[in-house]
């Protein structure tokens, strides 16, 4: 996890080296090695959340809530928890997770492995016990049993169990590896399905509802895309994480690596999902705030990811091959950025490519 015991984190497999970094993540008294580092210029309050930072954990790395604490304590903004199903699952057989570090990337089809929403409520209310919390927003990612037939039951389901804990929620129809999800992406199914999990986000919660987010692959095309736009935009969801892992395979990457199945992260994904980002910004006019995700390892990434139309970014190939030193990093780095380009706080970079110098939109054609 420090950068100077990652050559011996590569030593063991990719899944043996995560067990052991959330478990130091729990022994290990992380803010005694890192400091806190505010800055003014890097909050955001979005969804009447206040977000000390911009830079998050994307989901998939503390499954099960486990080890929330000490990933707070690297500095994130704000950490996404899951992705959590009702019961729980082993996931497809190992080796399923394969590391390339010369392209800096990650194939896995792990194929939601974790110890079901019983488990993971009991986690979240022990991190919540805990005096006092750290600073940070956090999210919740959830997602149906492999084994689910009618999907609304079980998301609708875990907001039932979950919102109440939530700082928001983020419903997962992108993963590749969950047979038949990403066709939730479609038109009448997610129209069915966000429907359903609207008015059970309304009977569960009281004055405060979490924000509900969708995240989306970064394989849809155009089509695809314009129409789950307008489908977000009539139902009015609150925000959307742009994007998963990618089925694509650049032809750059080694064949043994590449003929892995499963979804690639890490830098190959970068690109498209700015350019998915870019797409939906503009489909949107910028009216839904989208999280950025996809092969963030230096500041730079992250940026490109706001002048794009994200409002906030997440991490995680980046954690693997940089090391937990990474989120201080990108946050200083964050900062000079907005300084060099003459803007007093983060808001006002969000979206900037679509912008004019006097602040107004203009079109540009996705
Ligand atoms: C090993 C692994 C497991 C993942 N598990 C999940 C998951 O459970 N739920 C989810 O929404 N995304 C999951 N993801 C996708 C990430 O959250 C993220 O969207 C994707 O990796 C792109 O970001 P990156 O290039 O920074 O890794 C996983 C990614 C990896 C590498």
């Amino acid at each position: 996890m420090h950068k100077k015991l990652l050559p011996l984190l590569f030593l063991i497999s990719p899944e043996t080296a995560h067990k052991l970094t959330l478990k130091a993540l729990r022994l290990v008294p992380v803010h005694w090695i890192i400091k806190p580092h505010h800055s003014q210029r890097l909050k955001i309050n979005l969804w009447e959340r206040s977000f000390p930072n911009p830079i998050g954990l994307a989901a998939g790395f503390d499954k099960n809530a486990e080890s929330l604490r000490g990933l707070f304590q690297l500095g994130f903004g704000f950490v996404e928890a899951g992705t959590v199903t009702i019961k729980p699952q082993t996931g497809n057989p190992t080796p399923r997770v394969f590391r390339c570090p010369e392209h800096k990337a990650i194939i896995n089809r792990m194929g939601f492995p974790n110890r079901g929403v019983a488990q993971f409520k009991h986690n979240l209310e022990k991190f919540l016990g805990q005096k006092p919390r750290p600073h940070g927003v956090l999210g919740i990612n959830i997602g149906m049993n492999k084994d689910q037939t009618d999907p609304a039951k079980d998301y609708t389901s875990l907001i039932r169990t979950l919102a109440p804990m939530a700082d928001y929620l983020t419903i997962n129809i992108s993963s590749p590896n969950t047979p038949g999800l990403r066709n939730l992406q479609d038109k009448e199914p997610l129209t069915e399905l966000l429907t359903a999990i609207l008015n059970e986000r309304k009977i569960s919660c009281g004055i405060n509802p979490p924000p509900i987010l969708v995240k989306l692959a970064p394989d849809l095309n155009d089509r695809q895309l314009k129409d789950i736009a307008n489908v977000l935009m009539a139902l009015k969801i609150d925000g959307v994480i742009l994007t998963n892992t990618t089925l694509d395979r650049p032809s750059a990457l080694p064949q043994n690596f590449a003929s892995e199945k499963g979804g690639l992260s890490g830098a190959p994904l970068a690109d498209k999902s700015t350019q998915i980002i870019r797409k939906f910004y503009i489909l949107t006019n910028g009216t839904i705030p989208i999280i950025g995700v996809g092969g963030i390892s230096t500041a730079q990434d992250a940026y490109t990811k706001i002048c794009a139309g994200a409002s906030l970014v997440q991490i995680y190939s980046g954690l693997v091959y940089e090391g937990a030193t990474i989120v201080k990093t990108i946050r200083q780095e964050l900062e000079s950025l907005l300084i060099a380009d003459g803007y007093a706080n983060l808001e006002q970079a969000i979206g900037s490519d679509h912008k004019t110098t006097n602040g107004e939109a203009h079109v540009k054609s996705a």
